[in-house]
């Protein structure tokens, strides 16, 4: 068995055989397997770990090099992708041997976090994977939205293909992976797709020159839906100028479905607005998205409340180890080592926590009395009141899908 780095040319012969069985219609007929190779530009910074036997790839495991604003930084994210093993060659261990050491050699080369969207949550979890929330669908009649049609609104829309628009809603994502807890981008290289595809309407709106929101969509049909994606806005008048354009299609289809972040709620967008609201999972197509941390390293500095507590990670092959994580100042400091478990006099209550647990407070998912109940770890009281103070809930909107 050998394991080896894929260079960008190779996949179309090695994973993508596997990917194409695992995740399409199969077996493709041979015209469609040889558009694919148009996508390499996609990949090419892609990093692939194959395992193969003198013969045959055996398994593959991709990751693609994103950005992730977690609680207000921005780091550098290994979004985990292209998950496969043979057939005849599951249930092995290969993937756990690829995805380990893929995510050590990553975590080595500078990302603190992984990010993926799992087929089933249960085989990541064994990976350290802590479950994040799945961003909402909401629609609506745009017969609702008559109040926007009235509105006197500051600003400028702009509808355009987005192939013309598509550097707006670039400038856009960037602005919110600043602000947005969870939020996260692909590479420039990756992200182009949508440009280079074609295949959405952009409006973006503007106001004192920047672009305030944005979003892209399609329209199934007169009469039918226009089924928008993510409603990205950085402020309230940016939704309002895109309500307002909702509002505008009274006349042209019957409802309208859009992706809003999982804490958004819809039902104050405007007054008499009947709206749907849903959020539904089903494995292994319709999945929300998981995180962890590859390196604890990821929380120095983050602006927290007071609190000291010990940290004992266990079982992981990344961060196990004794951490102090102290807020001191409004910022938070972690000391690993030595340092981490001070003496008797000053020793703060100690809590253990599997890679999955301290992830999910990392992320502002899960409360601290949760964990235990969760088999992620044992909590006393004192520790769960001094990790609650530095880790507040909070909501990820892990915006990209991948
Ligand atoms: C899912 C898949 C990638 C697993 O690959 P594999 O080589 O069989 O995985 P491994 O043998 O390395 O198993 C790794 C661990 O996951 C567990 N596992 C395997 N399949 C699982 C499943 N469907 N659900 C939960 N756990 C699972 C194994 O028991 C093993 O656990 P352990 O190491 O803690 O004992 C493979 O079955 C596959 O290619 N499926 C089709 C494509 C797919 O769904 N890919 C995932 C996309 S996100």
């Amino acid at each position: 068995m050998k394991i080896r780095r894929l260079a960008n040319e190779e996949r179309p012969t090695t994973s993508w055989r596997l990917q194409e069985y695992a995740f399409e219609r199969s077996p493709m007929p041979p015209e469609e397997g040889a558009k694919l190779r148009g996508y390499l530009p996609y990949h090419e910074g892609n990093i692939t770990l194959v395992v193969e036997d003198g013969k045959e790839t055996l398994a593959a495991v991709s990751v693609i090099p994103m950005r992730q604003n977690v609680r207000g930084t921005v780091h550098p994210m290994v979004g985990v992708s292209g998950v496969v093993s043979h057939p005849l060659a599951r249930r092995q261990g290969h993937v756990r041997t690829l995805l380990t050491q893929l995510l050590g050699e990553l975590r080595d080369e500078g990302y603190p976090i992984s990010a993926l969207y799992p087929f089933r949550p249960s085989f990541y979890g064994r990976f350290g994977f802590a479950a994040l929330p799945q961003p909402r669908t909401v629609s609506f009649s745009p017969a609702d939205l008559g109040e926007w049609l009235r509105a006197d609104l500051p600003g400028e829309l702009r509808w355009q293909r987005i192939r013309d628009g598509y550097d707006a809603h670039r400038a856009l994502t960037e602005r919110l992976l600043t602000s947005r807890h969870g939020f996260s981008l692909l590479p420039d290289y990756r992200d182009v797709q949508r440009r280079e595809d074609d295949k959405r309407w952009i409006v973006s709106a503007w106001h004192d020159g920047e672009v305030v929101g944005a979003v892209t969509y399609t329209i199934d049909g007169h009469g039918g839906t226009l089924h928008a994606d993510d409603l990205l806005t950085v402020n309230p008048l940016g939704r309002a100028l895109l309500l307002q354009f909702f509002a505008r299609h009274v006349d042209q289809v019957a409802r309208i479905s859009t992706v809003v972040a999982p804490d958004e709620t819809p039902e104050l967008w405007a007054t008499d607005l009947a709206t749907h609201t849903e959020s539904r999972l089903s494995f292994p197509s319709s999945v929300a998205p998981m995180a962890r941390l590859l390196s604890v390293d990821a929380l120095r500095g983050l602006p927290t409340a007071p609190g000291r507590v010990r940290v004992d990670i266990v079982d992981d092959p990344f961060i196990a180890g004794t951490y102090l994580l102290d807020g001191v100042d409004g910022r938070l400091e972690v000391t690993h080592g030595p340092g981490a478990a001070p003496a008797t006099a000053t020793a703060p209550p100690v809590a253990t926590l599997t890679a999955a647990g301290i992830s999910a407070l990392a992320y502002g998912v899960l409360d601290p009395d949760e964990l235990p109940l969760r088999g992620f770890g044992t909590v006393p009281p004192e520790a769960a009141t001094e990790l609650r103070s530095l880790f507040p809930h909070a909501v990820p909107y892990l915006f990209t899908d991948f």
